[in-house]
């Protein structure tokens, strides 16, 4: 026991591990000898990070040693899978936290106002022109689905792409997506007089939603697509968050294993660049990346007028927005222009919307105007991107998109949280980084058209509804 207890404090002092980090984890240090070099060089990041209370439920040499080794496993997963490991996660997190703490406001200096874009009309000449334009280029895009979330508000426990997108053939929404991808593919291919291109389809799945994901494709012959045209891709999930100066939260039913949470839908611009994704349409000569999600039953036929806006205008990123009425819980398309010229067009989320008006000359805050809806379009999180610019951008971020936390304090105090929180983020901010000559627009769809997402359980989507 002696030799052993010797032999790890060797190794403590070779990694630079004096007897302060030591002291402050007696555990780990009684343990070192069962770890690798690389899980060693793991337990100094953490230590060195200050996350000394991971050890602290750490049982004797002897017991439950798989357990602990599988711990290092779950760190290193965690490591990597985030751009600059998980010191960078508790850096950004501690910066985010005392941010929030504060009481910082993400939009200070900027100045809300209405941007530009194009408000179609369902069936004009316009309209049609544009639907016209979209399905010629289709057979320039690939689709990328965003289907790794957990659907709490609507409380299902099954995958949300395997409800039924309509009651009187009970076809799903995987079914009804892939079905309107493999017509747009078809008719695209008409137009181009032969010149035909399988319309490559790309889902990000999570660890609770891919396997049954899997499972829907495969036990359906991929409703019909080839399944070389579809791809996978798995998000990790990011550690969760026990108090401000980010302490990573134990698992509450495992003192071997982090507590997880989903990081967000914003990770899917990571992975496509990572996955080389991008680089393989690119190569293949595409033009445009569809971002859409897992429960919108009605979106494609608002798909090719958008493309059609996409190209005629060359947007670099076009969001798809319906008409808004004020308060209601979608985020609202907004140009921002700060004191020191910088300006973006971007989602501004229901709950910033009202106190950044209202901070900013609109004593009103978020009100309809004579319209009777707001004068901000209402993002419904379907994105057109130009698959050009968007490689360039991501070679700059590797598609790293800015992060937000969101923790429920247990007092005014804000020192302490109800429960564990974790950083996340959205898609939808991809924009934040653009250069102000990015070329960002949207195009506004009448809503019965093109948005009806499944997202509430039935008491909360009434409430919803009463404001429309
Ligand atoms: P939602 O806002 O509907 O979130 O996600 P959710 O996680 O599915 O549902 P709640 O918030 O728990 O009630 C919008 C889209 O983003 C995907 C969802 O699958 C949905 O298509 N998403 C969300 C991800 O792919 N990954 C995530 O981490 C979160």
């Amino acid at each position: 026991m002696a030799s052993t207890v010797d032999s790890a404090a060797e190794q403590l002092s070779k990694l630079g591990i004096d007897g302060a980090f030591a002291d402050s984890a007696p555990n780990l240090k009684k343990n070192l000898h069962l770890l690798s070099s690389e899980q060693v060089e793991l337990a100094k990041m953490l230590m060195e990070m200050g996350q000394s209370h991971l050890f602290e439920k750490w049982a004797a040499p002897g017991v439950d040693d798989n357990e602990k080794r599988a711990f290092f496993d779950q760190v290193a997963k965690l490591n990597s899978s985030y751009p600059g490991g998980l010191k960078s996660y508790i850096k950004t997190a501690r910066e985010l936290l005392a941010d929030s703490k504060a009481g910082k406001n993400p939009f200070d200096g900027f100045t809300p106002s209405v941007p530009t874009g194009e408000v179609l009309k369902f069936g004009d000449d316009t309209f049609i022109n544009y639907e016209q334009a979209g399905v010629k280029e289709a057979k320039n895009a690939a689709f990328v689905l965003v289907a790794g979330g957990l659907g709490e508000r609507l409380g299902y426990n099954g995958i949300k792409v395997a409800l039924p997108a309509e009651t009187t053939t009970g076809t799903c929404f995987l079914q009804n997506y892939i079905e309107c991808i493999l017509a747009l593919q078809e008719s695209s291919c008409r137009l181009a007089e032969g010149k035909c291109q399988e319309i490559p389809f790309a889902i990000m799945t999570s660890d609770d939603t891919h396997s049954r994901t899997q499972e829907l494709l495969e036990s359906n012959s991929y409703f019909g697509m080839k399944p070389t045209q579809v791809k996978l891709l798995k998000q990790e999930k990011v550690a969760c968050l026990d108090d401000n100066d980010a302490r990573l939260a134990m698992d509450p039913k495992n003192k071997y294993r982090i507590q997880t949470k989903p990081h967000g839908h914003g990770d899917v611009h990571a992975l496509l660049y990572s996955s080389g994704l991008l680089k393989e349409w690119h190569d293949a000569g595409l033009k445009w990346v569809l971002f859409f999600q897992d429960t919108n039953g009605l979106l494609f036929k608002a798909i090719p007028a958008s493309l059609g806006v996409s190209a005629t205008k060359q947007y670099h990123v076009n969001s798809l927005a319906v008409p808004r009425k004020a308060k209601e819980a979608i985020g609202g398309i907004t140009r921002l222009t700060h004191a020191d010229g910088r300006s973006m067009v971007i989602n501004v989320e229901y709950n910033q919307l009202d106190p950044l008006l209202r901070a900013t000359g609109f004593p009103d805050g978020d009100v309809n105007c004579e319209t009777g809806y707001s004068p901000f379009p209402g993002n419904i999180n379907q994105l057109i991107l130009e698959l050009g610019p968007y490689m360039e951008e991501l070679k700059k971020t590797g598609g790293a998109i800015k992060e937000f936390v969101n923790p429920k304090y247990k007092d005014a105090s804000k020192t302490s949280f109800k429960s564990s929180t974790r950083l996340e983020c959205m898609m939808q901010d991809y924009p934040k980084t653009l250069p102000p000559s990015a070329k960002v627009g949207f195009t506004v769809m009448d809503t019965w058209l093109a948005y009806a997402p499944v997202k509430n359980n039935p008491e909360d989507a009434a409430k919803v509804n009463s404001l429309r």
